[in-house]
């Protein structure tokens, strides 16, 4: 072999190498990307260990306070036919995965409502009155209900019938908003894992609600957690119940598909 053609297959050796190596490393970085893309984390892996502590254990949890008085509303009889939930639904194990079907479509039109707006539609048809809005009684029982779906995973579908409010829901999450001009994105998509304030910031994911948050000590909504967040970023929130914040949730809903249900879940 002449001295030249060793230099050149030297240099042709080295090239193929040289590209293996970029081609397997293109191809290891694309899929870290693509699965931390796709990666559902739960709020709970972003708590506080102390927190975390809190809500494994029932005994410690103060939100299972709220399913405990949810059960008891459960068999209270309401109105002058002293009809009670039971009464209609029976044992309340038979709501199994109920939660998960929430927000949903009316047939009767076309709205999207959400699991209290639901058990309020079957008060209202038992006595005439309303549980209060993100009072104890309505998120003891939608708590209840919620915790009788925890461990089971999120399987929402987007549908003929649902399609425009999950569009909706999506459009405002990542539309930009308020003073500061911040999108729900901008947070909980771009930011995750870094601080704000004396928080690191999540996913933004619902699957542990109704949640219990210490900062207030009581268990809230969905809802109540979205106009906070919207209150934070110094943008003017929507109504709780309003068709904003249903398509929202609805659209959240979807994001969550494979997290299990965690509620009552606990957060700062
Ligand atoms: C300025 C940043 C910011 C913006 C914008 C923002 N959030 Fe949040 N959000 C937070 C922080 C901080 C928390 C509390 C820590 C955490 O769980 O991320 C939080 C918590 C949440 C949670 C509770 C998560 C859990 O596990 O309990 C949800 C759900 C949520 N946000 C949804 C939204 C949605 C939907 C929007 C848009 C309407 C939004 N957020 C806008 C910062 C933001
Ligand atoms: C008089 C009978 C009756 C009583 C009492 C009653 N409900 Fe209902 N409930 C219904 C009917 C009927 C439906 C509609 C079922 C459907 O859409 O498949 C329903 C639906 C529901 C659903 C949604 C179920 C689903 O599959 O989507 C929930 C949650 C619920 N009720 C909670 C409650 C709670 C909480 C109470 C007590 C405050 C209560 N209900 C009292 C009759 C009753």
């Amino acid at each position: 072999m002449r001295f030249y053609q060793s230099g050149i297959l030297f240099s042709m050796t080295f090239k193929i190498y040289y590209f293996l190596i970029l081609i397997f490393s293109f191809v290891f970085c694309a899929h870290n990307l693509l699965s931390e893309n796709n990666e559902n984390i739960s709020g709970y892996h972003f708590a506080e260990p102390s927190t975390q502590e809190i809500q494994n254990d029932d005994f410690l949890n103060p939100g299972i306070l709220w399913v405990e008085n949810g059960a008891i509303l459960w068999k209270q009889e309401f109105g002058s036919n002293d009809l009670s939930c039971q009464s209609c639904h029976g044992k309340i194990n038979n709501m199994k995965g109920i939660s998960l079907k929430y927000p949903k479509v009316l047939n009767e039109n076309n709205k999207l409502i959400n699991l209290e707006q639901r058990i309020n539609m079957c008060k209202k048809n038992i006595d005439k009155k309303e549980f209060d809005l993100e009072g104890k009684d309505l998120l003891s029982l939608s708590t209840l209900l919620s915790y009788q779906s925890k461990g089971l995973p999120f399987n929402y579908k987007v549908t003929e019938k649902n399609k425009k409010w999950y569009n909706l829901g999506k459009e405002l999450y990542f539309r930009k908003i308020g003073q500061m001009g911040l999108s729900c994105n901008q947070c909980h998509n771009d930011r995750v894992g870094l601080n704000l304030r004396a928080e690191k910031v999540s996913q933004g994911q619902i699957n542990g609600f109704p949640s219990y948050l210490l900062r207030w000590s009581k268990v809230v909504s969905v809802h109540s957690r979205l106009k906070f967040c919207n209150e934070q970023a110094r943008a003017v929130p929507y109504e709780i119940n309003s068709d904003e914040y249903n398509a929202l949730q609805l659209y959240l809903s979807v994001r969550a598909n494979g997290l299990l249900v965690e509620s009552p879940a606990v957060r700062k």
